[in-house]
């Protein structure tokens, strides 16, 4: 089976691919390394020992996307490519609107009039916006509250008309929790253009001394110790969630919302605690403020994804530290600094 894995050189993408090649999948793959570097190309071919058919390519271009299916016999689609920076879609909302959105339906209309109806999409628990109840189930009401979220909904919206009105397809729209972590071979890692928005790099920054103080975003959250509450998934697991998706997908037609989490959340503290621990390093932090559009807690039920996928994520929380340290410090040595 020939699967085309757009945004293949992104941080889950990467991971993605080495699961993919490794279950025996060919691989075609596509990425315009606005967030991601081509070295990484070769380290996941390392991983895996086997090669993947790689173009540098731009999902706003119709003519690239043909060329990528006119060439290939394409059975499936992961689809990863999309800005993703909260922060960076608040500011610059048409670029978000434009690049994730125009992007898909390009995708999506060049995999119709090519007989590619199988789908699996890289969409996000920040859908579920400021949750009722947590656990959250699929069926919970939907709110976003930033651009880079209202592309997610809308992109889903997209998916569950587009199966509304051609019952051949197989959607599978994967909602991720919080992705942390690298790969055990210390080859792949979270390697974010620019500054990183996110909690794990920023721990590693601090670990490391780039960073003098953590910032700990409020302490007065109505949670044990006052401090949000995520549901960190190992970007491994999370890997091996879509090898699962790619079965499911040859079962029938549907459009399937499904969580990808652990079911258990984790405060920033405990977060910061365990890295400490496990990595023997110190994480000085400061409290400020609460950011600005963010919920107190955020964690999965997971027992539709154990239902339909057989999904269950094995990583812990003290490995996801240990692996996201342990990978950074990997490519920093690569890269002499
Ligand atoms: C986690 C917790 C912060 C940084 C985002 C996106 C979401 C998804 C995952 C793509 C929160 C706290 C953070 C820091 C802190 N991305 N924090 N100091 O906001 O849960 O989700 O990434 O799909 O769409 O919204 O992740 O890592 O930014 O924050 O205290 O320097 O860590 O307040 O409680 P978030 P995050």
């Amino acid at each position: 089976m020939k699967i085309l894995v757009t945004g293949g050189a992104g941080f889950i993408g990467s991971h993605t691919c080495v699961e993919l090649l490794e279950s025996g999948y060919d691989l075609v793959v596509f990425d315009n390394f606005y967030n991601s570097k081509p070295s990484v190309l070769e380290r996941i071919e390392k991983i895996a020992g086997r090669k993947l058919k790689f173009y540098e390519a731009d999902m706003t271009s119709l003519a690239s996307m043909n060329r990528i299916f006119d060439e290939n016999d394409i059975d499936a689609v992961i689809h990863f490519a999309g800005y993703k920076a909260v922060g960076e879609s608040v500011e610059k909302p048409l670029l978000y609107y434009d690049n994730n959105i125009t992007g898909t339906l390009n995708l999506l209309k060049v995999m119709r009039a090519h007989g590619v109806k199988k789908l699996v999409f890289s969409s996000s628990a920040t859908v579920y916006g400021d949750p009722e109840k947590v656990p959250i189930t699929e069926d919970q009401p939907l709110s976003v509250t930033n651009p880079y979220g209202r592309t997610k909904l809308i992109i889903e919206d997209i998916l569950r008309d587009l199966y509304a009105s051609d019952g051949e397809w197989s959607i599978i729209m994967l909602r991720y929790f919080n992705p942390v972590g690298g790969h055990p071979s210390g080859l792949l890692c979270e390697d974010p253009n620019g500054i990183p928005n996110n909690i794990m790099p920023r721990i590693i920054d601090t670990a490391l001394g780039r960073i003098k103080n953590m910032t700990v975003f409020g302490d007065d959250y109505p949670t044990a110790d006052g401090t949000g509450v995520r549901d960190y998934i190992h970007v491994v697991d999370l890997a091996k969630g879509h090898v699962k998706a790619v079965g499911f997908l040859c079962s029938g037609h549907f459009a399937e919302e499904i969580n990808l989490g652990t079911g258990r959340g984790y405060s920033v503290l405990e977060l910061i605690r365990t890295f400490e621990k496990v990595n023997n390093v110190s994480i000085p932090y400061i409290v400020t403020e609460r950011r600005h559009g963010d919920i107190a807690e955020c964690y999965a039920d997971t027992s539709k994804a154990f239902r339909l996928l057989g999904f269950k994520a094995l990583h812990g929380i003290e490995d996801m530290c240990r692996d996201s340290y342990n990978a950074r410090i990997e490519m920093l040595k690569r890269e002499g600094k």
